[in-house]
């Protein structure tokens, strides 16, 4: 076992507790290794589920529990092999921080389908046993292989959401074609829904922002919407049957996806990014006619990743934040629960020091 140090963290210790304060293991950095100060954490939803244990049928939370998977940080050390960083870069973390390098999946770059990839949180870890702790704290080690580079014209607290809310938006409307000409739904404007539109809309697409909450449609239009269709009135939803190239679900709770599959043309895709505790109901006629396709997506790959990040340079993209402290997570949350955050929380990690 490689020695350790001692980082400053917030964790969770049940499914019920508020996080607080603590102290985690880090191991000091082997020869592949980066070790990087973190400066900002986004807050994604996918942390609530896990440290509520919302996900506890596919993916039961291990306790004490330490969320964030949107690393944005400073690289303070590094092993005596690591040729792509040195101290002083910036650099960032996403969902996962290993995998095996040797399945097929990896060897094609797609290191989130790797059957032995290891999460940035609640994963075993590899290197000092227990499970892996993630960017609610001080600093971080991360093989190499699974640190990006973010473009340094980018704001550090705005560029963290991109690990976790741009990538997972990135790849499915890269994956299914979303271009000029296309007609591109996003469903829910929270961290992943902004994301969404502002990545659509680099692409070229006609998008179109169904959302519960009047008081977004002014920021989705500003996000780069071109229309919004509050989704509780079935009158707006209707004008919309049969009409999407693809549609892209970023909800985290419990919602009716035949709404939305209704709207979509013959061959249209929809994509689940959001992932809500309970199934959900999908009647075999909506994908019947109109031999639709009903799809899922996870994350994305490290060379993906980066070039979503230089993606996102190259367009000036990064997600509108609340930069909050620390001591501010709790109150984070609940409001989380309520569609209340423009766009995503990002956590300035210098307020540890005074936790
Ligand atoms: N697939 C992946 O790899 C992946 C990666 C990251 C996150 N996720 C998941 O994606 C989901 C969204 O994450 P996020 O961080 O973007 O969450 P978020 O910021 O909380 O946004 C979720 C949005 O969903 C809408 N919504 C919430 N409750 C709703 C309800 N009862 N009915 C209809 N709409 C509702 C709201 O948008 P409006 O106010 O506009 O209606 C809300 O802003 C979560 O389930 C998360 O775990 C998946
Ligand atoms: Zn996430
Ligand atoms: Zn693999």
């Amino acid at each position: 076992m490689a020695g350790t140090w001692n980082a400053k963290a917030y964790a969770a210790a049940s499914p019920t507790s508020s996080m607080a304060s603590t102290t985690i293991s880090r191991r000091y950095p082997t020869e592949h290794d980066v070790q990087i100060e973190i400066l900002f954490c986004g807050i994604c939803h996918s942390d609530l589920h896990t440290v509520r244990d919302e996900w506890k049928s596919v993916f039961p939370t291990i306790y004490p529990c330490v969320p964030g998977h949107e690393i944005v940080g400073r690289v303070t050390a590094v092993g005596s092999a690591v040729t792509a960083f040195k101290a002083g870069d910036l650099a960032a973390v996403g969902c996962m921080v290993d995998s095996d390098r040797t399945c097929s999946e990896c060897q094609a770059g797609l290191e989130q389908f790797c059957p032995n990839m290891t999460l940035t949180y609640n994963s075993p870890d590899k290197h000092i046993g227990g499970i892996t702790r993630g960017g609610y704290s001080e600093g971080i080690v991360v093989d190499q292989r699974f640190v990006l580079r973010v473009p340094t014209a980018l704001d550090p607290a705005g560029a963290a959401p991109l690990l976790c809310a741009g990538i997972t938006t990135y790849s499915p409307l890269r994956h299914w074609g979303v271009t000029k000409g296309k007609k591109v739904g996003i469903v829910g404007l929270g961290g992943l829904g902004h994301m969404a539109v502002k990545i659509a809309h680099a692409l070229g697409a006609h998008v179109v922002v169904f959302t519960t909450s009047p008081g977004k449609k002014e920021d989705a239009l500003r996000l780069g919407a071109d229309e919004v269709v509050i989704s509780r009135h079935s009158n707006e939803m209707k004008k919309q049957t049969g009409s999407f190239d693809f549609i892209l679900d970023a909800v985290s709770a419990d919602h009716d996806v035949n709404a939305y599959l209704q709207l979509l043309r013959r061959d249209g895709t929809m994509t689940l990014v959001g992932a809500p505790e309970k199934p959900l109901a999908v009647p075999a006629f909506s994908l019947i006619f109109g031999r639709r396709s009903l799809s899922g997506s996870p994350i994305g790959g490290i060379p993906e990743t980066q070039e979503m990040l230089d993606f996102c340079g190259t367009h000036n993209i990064t997600a509108d934040v609340e930069v909050i402290p620390i001591q501010k997570v709790n109150e984070a949350y609940d409001r989380l629960l309520k569609s209340d955050v423009k766009y995503r929380f990002s956590i300035d990690m210098a307020s540890l020091k005074s936790a």
